[in-house]
């Protein structure tokens, strides 16, 4: 029950410029540099939804995933959970925040440990963070089994004994042992089949709303998050250059970058064909990002002050966008 009726959606986890920075280099002659993996990212997530996170490989996904999950602290900028400030809590309550937070990776093959059973691998949660008893965790362990589309039997078996997709569903059980509300999945889909893919995303869909989930889904794949999105996040070396709902971002896209990616996504509507935009030039690296605008050398509508003056995240009509030429780019065109 929450004490504040007045926020019926109360955030389960909020980002404030969130930002996490690497130390690079600095051999024997070298000065270190500063990578800015993730410059800051604001947001939140609620109960029950998926935020997605788009962008090109090092754009600070798995950054903003490993800031998330409180396996790295950030830099800079606030994490919040349960609307707890995770650089405030005291270690009892990081300890509960960290079982709040649970995340599966890209690779079903290399996140479980082959000489494990099943059992083992779900019930080490369990055995670490809770005083359930042998009975207890493993009746839980057999519940989530068939919670993900496995059978209890399998409890006993070595995940050599599985596919793929079978071992990312047991990945997804082992992060719903400590009944947590937020789940980061940070390309959970990518390594398996396309024909696979659909049914794990089914499934993480219909535990969202059996469990009321709130997902933070990571993925290059525009396709995938359309299918699963309520809220896309589009990020262009460490920084979110549009954030929006799923349908003004993919009916809608308003930055160049955003429209460059959705016009090399095949599987987009053709009802919403938007702007060709084609990339030009290679991703710069983000240990030597260009001046100004980012995204400057590649864009078509760049300009001499995109080269100067970084571009804030600014409210456009339905969505957030980063971008000095908003509105003479996107003019005509209709609000979603
Ligand atoms: N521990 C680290 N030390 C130094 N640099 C790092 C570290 N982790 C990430 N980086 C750099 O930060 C940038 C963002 O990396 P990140 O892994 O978050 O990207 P990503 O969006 O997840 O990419 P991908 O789609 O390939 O998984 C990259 O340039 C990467 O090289
Ligand atoms: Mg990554």
């Amino acid at each position: 029950m929450s004490d504040q009726p007045h926020q019926a959606t109360s955030p389960v986890l909020e980002a404030r410029s969130l930002a996490r920075f690497y130390e690079v280099g600095g051999g024997l002659f070298g000065k270190p540099k500063t990578v800015k993996a993730l410059a800051g990212a604001s947001f939140t997530l609620e109960a029950g939804k998926t935020l997605a996170v788009v962008g090109e490989s090092g754009c600070g996904k798995s950054t903003l995933a490993r800031a998330v999950t409180l396996i790295e602290q950030p830099t800079s900028g606030a994490l919040l959970v349960d609307d707890v400030d995770v650089a405030q809590a005291k270690p009892a309550e990081m300890k509960r925040l960290r079982q709040d937070v649970q995340i599966i990776f890209q690779d079903p093959y290399g996140s479980l440990n082959p000489r494990k059973k099943i059992g083992t691998i779900l019930e080490e949660p369990a055995v670490i963070n809770t005083n359930a008893t042998a009975e207890e965790r493993k009746e839980r362990a057999m519940e989530l089994l068939t919670k993900v589309g496995l059978r209890r039997e399998h409890y006993n078996r070595y995940p050599h004994m599985f596919s793929g997709g079978q071992r990312q569903r047991i990945a997804v059980a082992r992060a719903l042992m400590l009944q947590p509300r937020i789940l980061v999945a940070d390309e959970p889909v990518s390594a398996l089949d396309v024909s696979i893919q659909a049914q794990v995303l089914n499934l993480l869909m219909d535990l969202q709303e059996e469990f009321n989930l709130a997902y933070l889904f990571i993925s290059h794949d525009l396709s995938v998050v359309r299918h699963i999105a309520d809220e896309v996040m589009v990020m262009y070396l460490g920084r979110p250059v549009e954030q929006g709902s799923r349908d003004a971002v993919f009916q809608n896209p308003m930055h160049p970058y955003t429209k460059a990616l959705l016009a090399s996504t095949p599987a987009v509507d053709p009802r919403h064909r938007v702007e060709r935009i084609k990339l030009k030039g290679e991703l710069p690296s983000p240990m030597n990002p260009p001046s100004g605008c980012a995204f400057h050398q590649r864009c078509p509508h760049a300009q001499e002050r995109c080269r100067v003056e970084l571009p804030e995240l600014t409210d456009h009509r339905t969505q957030k966008v980063a971008c000095h030429f908003t509105e003479t780019i996107n003019q005509g065109q209709s609000a979603a």
